[in-house]
């Protein structure tokens, strides 16, 4: 199957045939860099604010969500855990419960973040963590988390990305077309996965060019942040 996030169908297929190895596979792919940025994520967030309502969009298995309202378990009256794929919400809930989380504290959606299903002025906080680079339109997100931020809410996008320094640039591309796909192809049932993964990086827009959508919705920035040479970005925003 071809990939192509123009064919949502496609991307939900190919995230929910991954999703039993995901973490594994991240584990692995990353070095296991990923945790440390994720950690700081959430760090940024909470920071800024402790969310009663928190959502998470394209939040695969529920490692940025669950590990956030964890950390304010006693506060937080909703998690909002966001996926197309079933199979990938399935592990969110099961970590979500895992953790200790009430059922009443978790609400999982199976939609697309392009649509999100709260009503307006309702959220406190939401981050999505190396899902905005797969959806069809990124400025459709935005302006729907928009929507459903409450007045002085944060906004945070985690995403892999390319370094801007070209030496270290022509280096990363050489490890995300030859290494990352050979590593994953030893511990995954779908390597052909990879190959699109490594594809979204490169073909993704620039930091700034995200950055500029998000502020033309009236979205303030509040924080920016390139982690190990560039290969991941963290934008924090807050609606004003
Ligand atoms: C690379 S994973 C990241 C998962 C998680 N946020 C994490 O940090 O591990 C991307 C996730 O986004 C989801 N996704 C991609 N496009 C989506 C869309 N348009 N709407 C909802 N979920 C989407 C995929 O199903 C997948 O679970």
């Amino acid at each position: 199957m071809l990939y192509d996030k123009k064919s949502p169908a496609t991307i939900e297929a190919m995230f929910s045939s991954i999703a039993n190895d995901y973490d594994r596979v991240n584990t692995i792919t990353s070095f296991g860099f990923h945790k440390i940025w994720n950690r700081r994520l959430i760090k940024a967030v909470l920071k800024r604010v402790t969310p009663e309502v928190h959502l998470d969009l394209c939040c695969g298995t529920g490692s940025i969500g669950v590990a956030l309202a964890y950390k304010i378990r006693k506060k937080i009256t909703k998690l909002h855990l966001l996926d197309f794929s079933k199979p990938m919400l399935e592990h969110a809930l099961h970590r979500g419960l895992e953790y200790g989380l009430k059922p009443s504290q978790l609400e999982i959606h199976f939609e697309d973040a392009q649509s999100i299903p709260l009503s307006s002025n309702s959220v406190d906080s939401a981050t999505i963590a190396y899902g905005i680079r797969n959806v069809k339109n990124p400025l459709l997100v935005i302006q729907e988390v928009n929507r459903v931020l409450k007045k002085g809410g944060i906004f945070a996008i985690l995403e892999l990305t390319m370094p801007t320094n070209r030496v270290v640039a022509y280096m990363y591309k050489k490890f995300l077309i030859k290494v990352l796909p050979a590593l994953a192809s030893l511990v995954t049932r779908n390597p052909l996965a990879y190959h699109y993964l490594s594809r979204s990086i490169q073909e993704f827009i620039p930091l700034s060019h995200l950055q500029l959508l998000a502020e033309s919705e009236g979205l303030k920035i509040v924080k920016k942040k390139c982690f190990f040479t560039g290969v991941c970005s963290l934008l924090m925003f807050e609606k004003l």
